[in-house]
């Protein structure tokens, strides 16, 4: 049986709900960083706090990664534009790089009842580049969207 292309409309209206879901996690990536830099307002240990911020955003990140990995979106642009070919295999060799990085912080985090405030200090600055690293991949999966389904198939239009 061979497997029916994906038609550019239906490619273009995916491309759509991807930014959409990079929309949303860029969200929670603000929500996380505010919470770093002002933690003072919550009830319970840091450790705690850091585990509502993470679980939500490990539980987003693991079937975004997966969809990417296996989505028509990704799978065509190296076919038809195989410029993009080395970026995506960079990207998608990050993406376990991401959610492990994510995870041993918040085991270590979780490893002690209450965390000294040099441990704090380190897995909030952690964090922050993990942060820093998660939207810099982001935003390079858009730049290749935006190219391959508006920029370069306009003229298709
Ligand atoms: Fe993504």
């Amino acid at each position: 049986m061979t497997e029916k292309k994906p038609t550019r409309k239906n490619l273009r209206v995916e491309a759509e709900a991807a930014f959409e879901e990079h929309r949303r996690i860029s969200r929670m990536m603000c929500d996380l960083e505010q919470w770093l830099d002002e933690p003072a307002d919550c009830a319970r240990t840091w450790s705690e706090c850091l585990r509502e911020q993470l679980d939500p955003l490990l539980r987003i990140l693991g079937p975004h990664f997966e969809g990417e990995e296996a989505s028509p979106l990704y799978k065509e642009v190296p076919d038809e534009f195989p410029r993009f070919a080395p970026s995506l295999d960079r990207l998608f060799e990050e993406h376990q790089r991401i959610l492990g990085d994510l995870r041993g912080i918040l085991e270590e985090a979780t490893a002690t009842t209450v965390p000294v405030r040099a441990q704090i200090r380190e897995l909030t600055l952690r964090t922050k580049m993990i942060v820093f690293t998660l939207r810099r991949h982001e935003s390079e999966e858009n730049e290749i969207l935006q190219q391959a389904y508006w920029d370069d198939l306009a003229a298709g239009d």
